[in-house]
């Protein structure tokens, strides 16, 4: 007998099984041969959210949730914020390589020569009240861009997906201040397509008054961007990696994910946690606040993860780059909250037993405040640092052939045949 391999008795038939293992996986189809009855259906593993279901085979990033680590194509985050820019990380998500220096200067004209954004488009945010939410209004773009260009549903033509997911990559940050300037009954800023992403981002949106965009600001945005930039098989790459399986085209794909992202138990977390802190109020008010999570009356926003079972790296850098930009715009009083709450839970043993420590939207919310973003965009700021993510998800699922339309199966618990009831027949 092989010892890559996994054998297992049924013990309603006495039947035994040998699966092979491949990556510490077993083939989950392979669980079908387990029958009591020749016509089963056979048997399935169960698995709500799941937590122990791989759903594809993946180069693109790694996470170990155990000790922290995120890597993308193999380099520590903690490198690539230090060293990298959020363009080049794209360039990283996509291609599987760091660029050469000639490569990142072509790559980066070619994002930035995609930055105008069509008419309709324009026509399309115009539409949105005053008072809409900006994710809301971000998956309407998106899907609009779908009708925009439908030639994007090439979706097996390599060099049409490269040409999607650099227009995507360019024209969201254009749509984006566009409707939050809209929204202010401001008028658009052009962009910039001589500036860096950030810095070109910062400019449309208005948040430097007339001046330039000051440089601790940009790369601050530009890390908070490659922090966020994948993570794996997440919620919101899930749902794309399932929309695209049908062929959808990257639009819809994405259009799906920003939707998947809005949730406030995922990228919604940074507006839910801005919330939170105000609501707090005073480092005095805390303990009350932890005793209402212990109580489950409330969750305390910004902490805990799927995946992570120790510090996510991510928030240890997003902590580090909230008193840089302090630096530049005065401090945010929440963070003192943030802080003391922080510390607080981590001595606690609700949380401590639990595993439960800060994620990357703890503190990411209280920077963007202090930037001057509002707090409704915080979960649209997350949607544009993922975009490179979820375009290299979605690219590797297009060519992978061991992907299939995406197809869970069901228990079916409910009623057996039944003859339909006519009115009166009816309690
Ligand atoms: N506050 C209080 N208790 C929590 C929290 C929290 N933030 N997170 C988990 N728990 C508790 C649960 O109640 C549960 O306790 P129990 O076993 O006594 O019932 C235990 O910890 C395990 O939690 P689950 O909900 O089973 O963990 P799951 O992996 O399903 O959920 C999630 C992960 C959604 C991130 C959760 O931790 C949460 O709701 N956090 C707050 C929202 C948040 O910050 N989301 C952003 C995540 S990061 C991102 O998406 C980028």
């Amino acid at each position: 007998m092989s010892e890559q391999t996994l054998t297992i008795t049924d013990n309603r038939t006495g039947q035994t099984i040998e699966l092979p293992i491949e990556n510490d996986t077993i083939p989950a189809i392979g669980l079908r041969q387990l029958k009591v009855q020749a016509d089963d259906f056979g048997m399935m593993v169960y698995d709500p959210g799941y937590t122990n279901t791989a759903s594809c085979k993946s180069r693109v990033t790694f996470v170990d949730g155990d000790r922290g680590i995120l890597r993308y194509r193999g380099y520590p985050i903690e490198q690539l914020a230090e060293k990298s820019t959020f363009l080049e990380v794209a360039h990283l998500l996509l291609f599987g390589v760091l660029p050469t220096a000639s490569k990142l200067t072509d790559w980066n004209a070619r994002v930035m020569a995609q930055t105008q954004i069509d008419r309709g488009l324009k026509a399309l945010l115009k539409t949105f009240d005053a008072d809409a939410h900006p994710m809301g209004i971000l998956v309407s773009t998106v899907g609009a861009m779908s009708a925009l260009y439908p030639e994007s549903k090439q979706v097996h033509d390599g060099r049409n997906r490269l040409q999607q997911a650099v227009r995507l990559l360019g024209q969201l940050p254009t749509a984006i201040a566009f409707a939050y300037r809209n929204r202010l009954g401001l008028p658009p800023t052009d962009p910039d397509g001589a500036l860096g992403y950030s810095d070109n981002f910062l400019h449309m949106m208005g948040l430097s008054g007339d001046g330039e965009v000051d440089p601790v600001l940009a790369r601050a945005m530009d890390v908070l961007f490659i922090l966020h930039a994948d993570h794996e098989q997440n919620c919101s790459t899930s749902a794309l990696r399932n929309i695209a399986s049908s062929d959808a085209d990257p639009y819809c794909a994405v259009a799906g994910a920003i939707g998947a992202l809005y949730g406030p138990l995922h990228g919604g977390a940074n507006e839910a946690v801005l919330r939170m802190l105000a609501e707090i109020g005073s480092t005095k008010n805390i303990p009350a606040f932890l005793d209402r999570v212990k109580n489950r009356e409330v969750r305390l926003m910004g902490f805990g993860h799927r995946v992570y079972k120790n510090y996510d790296p991510r928030a240890q850098i997003v902590k580090k780059i909230a008193y840089e930009v302090f630096e530049v715009t005065g401090t945010n009083p929440l963070i003192d909250i943030a802080v003391e709450l922080e510390g607080t839970a981590l001595e606690d043993d609700y949380f401590v037993s639990r595993r439960l420590y800060p994620n990357v939207d703890f503190y990411s919310g209280i920077i963007y405040q202090a930037m001057g973003f509002p707090v409704e965009i915080f979960p649209v700021l997350f949607a544009l640092g993922r975009a490179p993510g979820w375009l290299a998800q979605w690219m590797e699922l297009m060519s992978d052939a061991e992907q299939r339309i995406a197809r869970p199966r069901q228990i079916y618990l409910g009623e057996a045949e039944r003859p339909y009831l006519s009115m009166d027949e009816r309690g």
